[in-house]
């Protein structure tokens, strides 16, 4: 096909291979790291090539170690898939090429992302007056809301952190439920808060109300408690209510990690989960998962923007200055690419009631796997299936490790392997929008198959 832009044609040509593709071939990567960095072991041209060829080069010596985390039987981690809107979007924003740091600069993206931000934040029930930055991934929004969180606690102590840092600061507390997401704890670390006191948790992982109360009357230091919005093992969401009610005796702030968890608020049927979740004071969550749009898209939202802009705002000479916060004093980056551009996208081409569903129908999904992988003997689904996650034991640990590894090596389906509560277990995340009935009873047969060989095989 000529193009007066080959180089993107290239591009757009092996997209369409790979997307075509992506839902009939094995998930796992044709070739290992060891085979990929050998093929890019060259040492850096002396001359420049045509950019078409550049990119088909480029295409061919990579697709062989893609992972087809969009495949509808892809369940590792907590990885979403990409909705077509959300995709195109975002290459728009790489064309376009615009920094989307200063409103005033950039109108465009910087408009586009404001209605993104109007719209998360109506779709998720919080308050529509909440600050919102748009940050790599649900890491880094843990990160931007912690700040934020830190520095308005420490402001409430008549401490200015930005003007004299944390040496001599009075302490901050920090408690969070023993099966709290490691970024939590990363993120704590880089603001220098050290690792959070624990509070225990129930057997799906949710946060014990009680014990929170227990530990708020231990200390009277300013206090953050971090509490999460979908356990990576059980889906489990911690009972905000009872959290916030105990919050708010002690003035402590209550951050929500929603990484996957947070899209639950947009279903009117899982209000269950997310009840009281509105009254917390930040939150963090992914676009890159439940919304599936493409990464990088994290999400931070703090209930007072002033707290978002004291803990990020600055400005030089050279910069512009609009009366409302720019996109830059939400966030720890100055430049930054539109990446709210996608996340719009994927609403516009959603609506509500899209939204609705793609969230339902994840769980739906999740629900019917666990179903059929219940069914099958030896099979014990260990957590109560409320959301997107299915984890299961089988038999003995033995058992479960032998089956997680024939299905990892027959590349049909692709769960991840983890321990819970003490035993190995193999983790089923369903975060896209493609996995339909066809794909669940492929993964339940998948398991099957592996279940017998291994039973063949210890016998
Ligand atoms: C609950 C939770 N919090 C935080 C994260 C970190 O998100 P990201 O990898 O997008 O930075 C994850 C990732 O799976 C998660 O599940």
């Amino acid at each position: 096909m000529w193009s007066p832009r080959p180089e993107l044609a290239a591009a757009l040509a092996a997209a369409e291979r790979w997307l075509d593709g992506v839902g009939s071939r094995p998930v796992p990567a044709a070739e290992d790291i060891d085979a990929l960095t050998a093929r890019f072991a060259g040492p850096l041209p002396a001359d420049g090539r045509d950019p078409a060829e550049v990119v088909r080069t480029l295409a061919s010596a990579v697709e062989p170690g893609l992972l087809a985390i969009g495949s509808p039987r892809f369940f590792g981690w907590v990885m979403g898939g990409t909705l077509p809107a959300a995709l195109a979007a975002d290459w728009l924003v790489s064309a376009w090429d615009q920094n989307a740091g200063m409103r005033d600069a950039t109108p465009g993206v910087v408009a586009v992302e404001d209605a993104a931000a109007r719209w998360v934040l109506d779709a998720l029930g919080l308050p529509s007056s909440a600050g919102v930055g748009f940050v790599t991934g649900a890491t880094m929004a843990n990160f931007t809301a912690l700040a934020a969180a830190r520095d308005a606690l420490l402001a409430g102590m008549g401490w200015d952190q930005a003007a004299l840092g944390l040496a001599g600061a009075p302490r901050i507390r920090v408690l969070a439920g023993t099966e709290r997401h490691s970024s939590v704890d990363m993120a704590l670390r880089y603001l220098g808060l050290g690792a959070p006191e624990l509070v225990g948790v129930d057997d799906q992982g949710r946060m014990d109300a009680a014990g929170l109360r227990r530990a708020l009357d231990a200390g009277d230091a300013p206090t953050i408690v971090c509490t999460q919005a979908g356990n990576v093992h059980s889906g489990a969401f911690d009972p905000f209510t009872e959290i916030v009610d105990a919050a708010r005796a002690h003035a402590a702030w209550v951050h929500v990690d929603g990484a996957f968890g947070l899209w639950a608020a947009a279903v009117p049927g899982l209000t269950d989960l997310t009840h009281g979740m509105d009254g917390a004071d930040s939150w963090a969550t992914d676009a890159h998962k439940t919304l599936n749009t493409p990464y990088d898209s994290g999400i931070a939202i703090v209930a007072d923007p002033g707290a978002m802009s004291r803990a990020f705002g600055h400005s030089a000479a050279y910069l512009l200055h609009s009366e409302v916060p720019d996109p830059h004093e939400k966030v720890p980056e100055l430049s930054r690419r539109a990446r709210g551009v996608p996340v719009w996208a994927a609403l516009a081409a959603l609506g509500r009631d899209g939204l609705t569903g793609l969230v339902q129908g994840l769980v739906d999904a999740a629900q019917m796997l666990a179903r059929g992988l219940g069914g099958l003997p030896g099979v014990d689904v260990l957590n109560e299936v409320v959301y997107t996650q299915v984890v299961i034991a089988i038999v003995d640990d033995a058992t479960t490790e032998r089956v997680l590894e024939l299905l990892l090596v027959e590349g049909l389906v692709r769960p991840s392997g983890s321990s819970w509560r003490g035993r190995s277990v193999i983790r089923f995340s369903v975060s896209n929008h493609d996995t339909d009935a066809e794909a669940v009873a492929q993964t339940v047969g998948a398991v099957a198959q592996a279940l017998d060989a291994t039973r063949r095989h210890l016998a």
